[in-house]
């Protein structure tokens, strides 16, 4: 169960392997959390994750999971529920794709909004049951601002992100009530694997960053996060500026 701070005990993470993901359980665990299930395609790095969380004294274990493969999401999170209460489930896989690659290549293109957008229904909708089912926790989803706005230079991860965003915003309002929380979290730039070697976009952040603003979010029990806090109000002029002027943005 969670404690009176609404931090976690247990906790699953679907995208075992993701930095923000990761940075966020070491914080948790630094905290109160013990249990921890690292859900991914299986991977050397996926074992050594759970390696690195098991120095710092948890309790972990693995289990295969893949977005685009979302009639196995019921066995897998299955598993996970079979075992034992969850009290926060983290949503963190993605892929950000090649934008002017994926433009030329439909099919990778889908991709990315398979794994982004359809994995995330899947698992969201398999995760809020089995949360329901046990009657309390959270369901944490690593949304992105650029599904607020979706850019001429990403737009095909940012209207995945879009999709993804409407979906847990409607997912939370349909568990209000019930004892199960659901947050959406809008990280800008994260300096993560995941943009390695891009150019960096104003208000930059980091995993660790992203990690803290989780854990406060779950103290408060919000149901937006933005990180860095900023980017709340600077996405509320940008999602309102006029296509024309929009469009011309060095974005
Ligand atoms: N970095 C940013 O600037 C940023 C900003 C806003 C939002 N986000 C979002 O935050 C989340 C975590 O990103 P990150 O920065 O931590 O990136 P990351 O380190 O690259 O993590 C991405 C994760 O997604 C997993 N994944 C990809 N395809 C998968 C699939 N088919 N099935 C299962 N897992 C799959 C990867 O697993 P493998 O090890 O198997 O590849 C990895 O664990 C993503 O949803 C991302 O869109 C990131």
């Amino acid at each position: 169960m969670k404690d009176a701070f609404g931090l976690p005990q247990s906790l699953l993470v679907l995208g075992g392997t993701s930095e923000i993901a990761l940075a966020t359980v070491r914080r948790l665990v630094a905290r109160r959390t013990r249990t921890v299930w690292l859900a991914g395609r299986p991977s050397p790095a996926l074992e050594e994750a759970a390696g690195q969380l098991r120095g710092l004294g948890a309790e972990v274990r693995t289990v295969a999971f893949d977005a685009l493969d979302p009639e196995g999401h019921e066995a897998a999170l299955g598993k996970v529920f079979a075992e034992g209460d969850v009290d926060l489930v983290l949503l963190a896989f993605g892929i950000l794709g090649d934008q002017a690659h994926d433009e030329r290549e439909p099919l990778n293109a889908v991709r990315v909004a398979q794994t982004n957008y359809t994995g995330a229904v899947s698992a969201g909708l398999v995760a809020a049951r089995s949360l329901q089912a046990q009657g309390h926790g959270s369901l944490v989803v690593l949304s992105s601002v650029a599904g607020e706005r979706a850019r001429r230079a990403n737009f095909i991860y940012g209207s995945s992100k879009a999709g993804l965003d409407a979906f847990a915003q409607g997912l939370g309002d349909a568990l209000h009530g019930t004892g199960v929380h659901v947050m959406v979290v809008r990280p800008g730039f994260v300096r993560s694997r995941m943009t390695e070697g891009m150019e960096e976009a104003p208000l930059a952040t980091t995993p660790e960053a992203v990690a803290g603003a989780i854990e406060l979010g779950l103290r408060r029990r919000s149901e937006t996060v933005w990180v860095p806090g900023a980017l709340r109000v600077v996405m509320a002029a940008v999602r309102h500026l006029p296509r024309a002027v929009f469009r011309r943005l060095p974005v």
